[in-house]
């Protein structure tokens, strides 16, 4: 019995998006304010979602709890309350936008899950009410 499970964490974290082979004239034609050197944050949500079977003896997919621990560590506690620019090894050189923060996530929590059993099946990062990415892998 295929079961998708899905674990919500939060982070607080500043960035801006910028692309570091540009100079400032250009980033802000193509990022705007949020091109904006000073910085500035978000209050992000991270849905990771999981799937396998249910175990029969105790009815779930996962134990959440271990989910949990996994996310923070190989995630949560890289990415809350830091500057996602200039702090978080897995975004080094990249633009620090919301695809590439949730590939970044992929890429940590793949092989982790992986070792439980379980299969990652997407990764989702709300930015805003308005503006979220969901990644499948691929
Ligand atoms: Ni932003």
């Amino acid at each position: 019995m295929m079961i998708h499970l899905t674990r919500r964490e939060r982070f607080n974290a500043a960035h801006r998006l910028f692309n570091e082979d540009w100079d400032d004239k250009k980033n802000f034609e193509c990022f705007g304010k949020c091109a904006n050197p000073n910085w500035h944050g978000h209050n992000y949500e991270l849905f990771v979602t999981v799937k396998g079977n249910v175990n029969p003896q105790l009815g779930f997919v996962v134990n959440l709890k271990r989910l949990s621990k996994i996310i923070k560590e190989k995630v949560i506690e890289k990415l809350d309350h830091k500057n996602l620019n200039l702090e978080v090894d897995f975004l080094q050189g990249k633009v620090v936008s919301t695809e590439n923060i949730a590939i970044g996530i992929w890429e940590q929590l793949e092989p982790a899950v992986k070792n439980i059993g379980i299969e990652l099946h997407c990764v989702k990062v709300v930015e805003t009410e308005n503006n979220f990415v969901e990644y499948f892998g691929s």
